[in-house]
């Protein structure tokens, strides 16, 4: 588990094609001076398109969402198919935005299986709304992974990104986002999760993320206690200098 992983969810920003464009070409040029980061993009599926064709490499593109079937007639849905054909490598999977609106379990589990099928890489987005003092928040991330990855083989489970997002971390400033010692904590879990339902070696092939509130002031902090292998960033990730402190810290850490 050598890479480092840096992946910008722009959510439905930014508005312009043009602005789209003008921020891709920024973060190519910082993700051109740390080679040791992989650094993916996730715009709308409009944009991505557009991206995508120009290239901006080293920087790889990735989907915010699939529909969970192959094909046929499903107004205003996205397939696999054409999100491969669009040169996508990574989908992310089970936001919590999207579990919001009525996303369930068996629907990240199914997309994960056909994202699997199809040789791309999906980015399983896991977190507790709250955290509690009993601990109940330590069985929704149980279950999240336990539901997600249902049909996923041993041989399979290490293609699979997680990405731990604690609800509660989400859209904040960045003092709110979760110390450096609560990640830790969570990494440590989440891989024991993984070795109860593989085994220990399987679960440390996992990358494991994190995002909410990630800023260039406390990147640092977060990622050199927290261990993790890279950020899921969303607001910072709209500013292309901001965006690259953030890289410039992964790939330097
Ligand atoms: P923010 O970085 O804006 O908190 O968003 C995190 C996120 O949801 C990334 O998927």
């Amino acid at each position: 588990m050598n890479t480092k992983l840096v992946i910008a969810n722009w959510k439905m920003n930014p508005q312009t094609l043009r602005e789209a464009k003008r921020i891709a070409g920024g973060i190519k040029t910082v993700a051109s001076k740390n080679r040791k980061t992989q650094v993916i993009v996730c715009p709308s599926f409009l944009h991505l398109i557009t991206l995508s064709s120009v290239g901006h490499k080293p920087i790889s593109y990735g989907a915010q969402n699939v529909f969970c079937e192959k094909d046929g007639s499903h107004t205003g849905e996205t397939s696999l198919s054409m999100l491969k054909d669009a040169g996508v490598s990574h989908i992310i999977l089970g936001h919590s935005e999207r579990r919001a609106k009525g996303e369930t379990s068996e629907d990240v589990q199914k997309k994960i299986s056909l994202v699997l099928k199809e040789k791309l890489i999906p980015i399983l987005c896991i977190g507790e709304a709250e955290r509690d003092m009993e601990g109940e928040y330590l069985s929704v991330i149980k279950n999240e992974i336990k539901d997600a990855l249902k049909d996923v083989s041993q041989a399979n489970v290490k293609k699979i990104v997680i990405a731990y997002e604690p609800v509660w971390a989400i859209g904040k400033t960045g003092e709110e986002a979760i110390t450096g010692r609560d990640l830790h904590e969570m990494t440590l879990y989440i891989r024991k999760v993984l070795s109860d339902l593989y085994n220990q070696r399987t679960a440390f092939s996992v990358p494991v993320l994190y995002g909410g509130s990630v800023t260039g002031n406390n990147a640092k902090d977060i990622f050199s206690e927290g261990e993790v292998q890279g950020f899921l960033v969303g607001r910072a990730s709209l500013d292309a200098k901001e965006f690259g402190k953030i890289i410039s810290i992964v790939n330097k850490a």
